[in-house]
């Protein structure tokens, strides 16, 4: 089967960076910039920024994942490692009959993030059955058919190509794979907005300069989110893509929501 990577003229053109209309290249470069900047940060920050919300968020997100034996895994958008640890935790507790056979690939482009990942990882003795790939979404260094579950966790929200990040993560899966998709959603409950809108316009790019003294990364966070498609438009993004079986669901509120789909 073909590889779909970006082409040339595709990769020409602009694209957005929060609010900014900038070039695909330029793209990259910046998100590369924000994540090198938050990485020694970023666990701290998710805690601080979600009031620990982001731990229960990924913890639907790893029961829909259910981790388990002889499954090949991959970790797109990576950084910290977070769902793969999550998912390696999952299976140390269930015991090694269930474990056993679960191979785990983490892939980011950013080695900061990864490096961290890596420590984390071997910190909490995971050393087998685990790799890191540093690549993007748009060009994954994975043969066609090869993993059972993908997961991207607020990643896809940071890819400068998500048509072509969709299709490559797609090309990967085996007929019957499951792709997973965490990701912010602009779409907010009525009730919550005002609150919400107050929060994300005062108090994130705020903290992100007390804790990282990087207030322009945290400013990219809030509108990278506002930017990102509505659910409804992102479930069409899958069916384009090639995905079957689309669904998804918000929580709280409609902050985040988790997408569905699979390979037929
Ligand atoms: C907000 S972090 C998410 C990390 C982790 N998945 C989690 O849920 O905590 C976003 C990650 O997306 C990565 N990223 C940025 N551009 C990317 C691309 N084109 N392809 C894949 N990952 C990308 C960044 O390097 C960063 O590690």
């Amino acid at each position: 089967m073909k590889k779909k990577y970006t082409t040339d003229s595709a990769s020409d053109s602009e694209t957005n960076f929060g609010y900014r209309r900038v070039s695909r290249g330029e793209h990259a470069a910046l998100v590369s910039n924000v994540f090198q900047s938050v990485a020694h940060k970023y666990d701290l920050m998710n805690d601080l920024m979600s009031g620990g919300l982001h731990r229960l968020w990924k913890k639907v997100l790893i029961n829909h994942i259910n981790p388990r034996s002889h499954v090949q895994f991959l970790d797109m958008a990576a950084g910290t490692g977070d769902i793969t640890l999550q998912c390696l935790d999952c299976l140390q507790k269930e015991g090694p009959k269930h474990s056993k056979g679960f191979k785990a690939t983490l892939c980011d482009p950013n080695d900061a993030m990864l490096e961290i990942a890596r420590k984390r990882a071997v910190d909490r003795g995971y050393v087998k059955g685990i790799e890191f790939i540093t690549a993007p979404a748009e060009r994954i260094p994975i043969e066609d058919l090869s993993i059972d579950i993908c997961v991207i966790s607020f990643g896809l929200r940071n890819v400068t190509d998500r048509s072509a990040s969709l299709s490559e993560m797609h090309r990967v899966l085996k007929f019957g794979g499951h792709f997973l998709c965490l990701e912010f959603s602009p779409v907010i409950t009525p009730t919550l907005a005002p609150l919400y809108e107050a929060y994300s316009k005062h108090i994130l790019p705020w903290l992100g300069k007390l804790i990282t003294q990087d207030r322009e990364s945290y400013q990219y966070l809030v509108e990278s989110i506002r930017k990102f498609p509505k659910p409804d438009i992102l479930a069409e993004e899958l069916k384009r893509a090639g995905f079957s079986n689309i669904n998804y669901h918000t929580l709280s509120g409609g902050i985040v929501a988790i997408h569905s789909g699979w390979r037929i």
